[in-house]
């Protein structure tokens, strides 16, 4: 069986642009973060190497957080498969939280060694991270002297940059001037809330963290900045296309002759050239670009789809669009048809239909233990009431998210259950004993034994399994993968590995669904969503030479972090008031996952808030183009394979 996705490295990126119209930063855009991960890590390597014929050094300026990872992962391949020598090569990490012990899980300094330094050739004394262990008051000097170094190794070549959603570069929160230079600074509120899941808890970020300025970044010979996912894409369209400002750092990137932002898709998702393109000139009309630009005109001018006009298209760079259907009546007839026909009370079709098999067997992947309710809640019911032989399969055990204090409140309830009832409880004693006895000296961020991490995913078990009993889903159809690239006990975790596709697979040839729902909500934080996603597409690459997956369609739902822009949209199943109750119902099952409001991502409000305002969104958007008018529906996308 072969894991390998396919997925050519070398692709060239799928746009890009220069300095001109709205654009103040060049940029690139890859299909998939991995491609340009590949690129960057390439272009890394070329350097290293003409330095190494030079007989020169190579200085590089290195960055932490989740969007370098995949760089570092491919240079170390590199290393290990092509050679790749970093003995020329001296190292500058952009930053450090203050105070930092160097070995701390959460540290930089770990972050490095365990991603990149541990396992390539780079001379120890080569390397330079801001140290978290400074005494406050030397931390000026320490920060004088990190520059001079800076300096005296002859000025960065190449600065890798990620992107906070505050606009910070390194840690240089809003505010910070061109001119400042590697210092101690108090972290940004939602930098912290961003890091927070790193750390178990907001309240274990520190407030404060060394590092480069503004301006010691600028004075890098190039500059690559990096960005992925959903969650980026405001603050990138911000950065390449907004006006220079202190209150959003990376803008003064657009003063540096050698900078370009490098994005997925899914990050240059806001970006002029990607939202509304008829506005900087010719575009291909297929019937997605028709659809975005019609829903766009129609919430431009406040009137629903059907009621737009010559005018409006003429007024609002879609004089082309016109010309080529030959009036608005005909362009807002077809949108609204195709828009009309994304809505459906029946998310696995009707029974006595011709060609439609009826009932269906169904696999919902939900990737941490409340996503399918949060997500699909609605749908969900209407496909077990409907009568369909439903499937949940829990990717992730999600056990990193349940509080100490929880887990301990079950710990005590098992051992009490036992001596009130006179079950023999010594195993269980002893196990009670030691989660008790590690509680009491665990540190902040510490890993949890093994026995906790269990017992906070079975905390969750219990709660799915109540979750999908409101929505008519019984115990015998649930499915707990825990899957393997899961289980460190800590957010960072490990590559995907055969095993968890082998696990997806079986389980696809023993249920051969006709429906598979998956998770294509991308920006969680952790990456888990995209992960368990990758796992999925590579074992339905796997099942796709199978007799029974000619019948099988498979359906992207969103909701815990985002939801799916209108256009895209091609299944609407619209919730009426009391399947939202239930939904409700169904989420407040997970009660674990209470009071997490200040997790990455979130906009301080509870997942089950989040859901019905994001489904009562999508219903109000259908009811303002014109389409019927619902409590709330949840939207989906065909996947169409590769
Ligand atoms: C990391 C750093 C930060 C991150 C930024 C994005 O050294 O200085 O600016 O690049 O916070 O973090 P991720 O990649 O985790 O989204």
């Amino acid at each position: 069986m072969t894991n390998a996705a396919p997925i050519d490295f070398s692709a060239p990126p799928i746009a890009q642009q220069t300095v001109g119209g709205p654009v103040r930063i060049p940029y690139e855009i890859y299909a998939e973060s991995r491609q340009t991960s590949y690129r960057v890590a390439r272009t890394i390597a070329d350097l290293i190497r003409q330095r190494a014929v030079e007989g020169r050094s190579c200085v590089l300026g290195l960055a932490t957080g989740s969007t370098p990872v995949d760089v570092y992962a491919q240079l170390v391949r590199m290393h290990r498969e092509e050679g790749l020598s970093f003995a020329n090569v001296i190292t500058f990490n952009l930053d450090e939280y203050f105070p930092m012990q160097a070995d701390c899980l959460q540290s930089y300094h770990r972050f490095m060694h365990e991603h990149l330094f541990s396992h390539i050739d780079i001379p120890r004394e080569q390397i330079h991270i801001p140290d978290g262990t400074i005494a406050p008051e030397q931390v000026a000097d320490y920060c004088q002297q990190y520059e001079q170094r800076i300096a005296q190794a002859g000025g960065i070549d190449l600065q890798l940059l990620g992107i906070g959603r505050t606009g910070h570069i390194g840690f240089n929160e809003p505010g910070s001037g061109t001119e400042s230079k590697t210092r101690l600074i108090t972290l940004d509120g939602m930098t912290r809330i961003d890091a927070a899941s790193d750390f178990f808890g907001v309240e274990n970020v520190p407030r404060r963290a060394i590092t480069m300025g503004v301006g010691t970044i600028l004075q890098a010979r190039r500059i690559i900045i990096l960005a992925f996912g959903e969650g980026k894409a405001k603050i990138v369209a911000r950065t390449i296309e907004g006006e220079m400002s202190p209150q959003v750092p990376a803008t003064f990137l657009q003063n540096h002759p050698q900078t370009t932002f490098l994005l997925d898709q899914a990050a240059a998702a806001a970006l002029t050239e990607v939202q509304t393109p008829w506005v900087l000139g010719e575009v291909r009309w297929d019937k997605t670009m028709v659809r975005r630009a019609v829903i766009w005109l129609s919430q431009l001018v406040g009137r629903p789809v059907l009621m737009l006009k010559d005018a409006d298209y003429n007024e609002h760079h879609l004089q082309d669009l016109l010309a080529e259907y030959g009036s608005a009546y005909e362009i807002n007839l077809q949108v609204f048809r195709q828009l009309q026909n994304t809505i459906t009370g029946w998310p696995a079709g009707k029974p006595n239909t011709p060609g439609v098999t009826f009932p269906k067997r169904v696999v919902v992947f939900s990737p941490h233990p409340d996503d399918d309710v949060i997500s699909m809640g609605g749908t969900l019911t209407r496909l077990a009431d409907q009568g369909h032989e439903v499937h949940i399969a829990y990717q992730t055990s999600g056990n990193i998210a349940v509080f100490d204090d929880d887990a301990w409140r079950f710990a005590k309830f098992a051992a009490d259950f036992c001596d009130i009832f006179g079950v023999p409880s010594d195993a269980v004693h002893q196990v009670t004993q030691r989660i008790s006895e590690f509680l009491k000296q665990k540190g902040a961020g510490q890993t949890d034994i093994p026995e906790l991490q269990q017992l906070k995913g079975l905390i969750r078990r219990g709660e799915a399994a109540f979750g999908a009993k409101v929505c008519g889903v019984p115990d015998e159809r649930l499915h707990f993968q825990d899957l393997p690239f899961y289980e460190t006990g800590v957010v960072r975790k490990k590559p995907i590995s055969d095993e968890d596709v082998n696990l997806t697979v079986n389980l696809l040839r023993e249920v051969k669904p006709h429906q598979i729902y998956a998770a294509g909500d991308l920006s969680d934080p952790h990456g888990t969503h995209r992960t368990c996603l990758e796992i999925l597409f590579r074992a339905c690459r796997v099942c796709q030479s199978d007799d029974w997956w000619s019948q099988c369609e498979v359906w992207l739902y969103r909701g815990a972090w985002q939801e799916w822009p209108a256009h895209e949209i091609e299944m609407a199943v619209p919730l009426s008031p009391q399947e939202v109750d239930r939904k409700r119902e169904a989420i407040f099952k997970h009660e674990s996952q209470k009071d997490r409001a200040l997790f990455p991502g979130s906009d301080a409000r509870e997942f089950w808030q989040r859901a019905e305002a994001r489904n009562a969104a999508t219903a109000s958007m259908y009811d303002r183009l014109g389409l019927a008018q619902y409590q709330a529906i949840e939207g989906f996308v065909k996947w169409k394979g590769e």
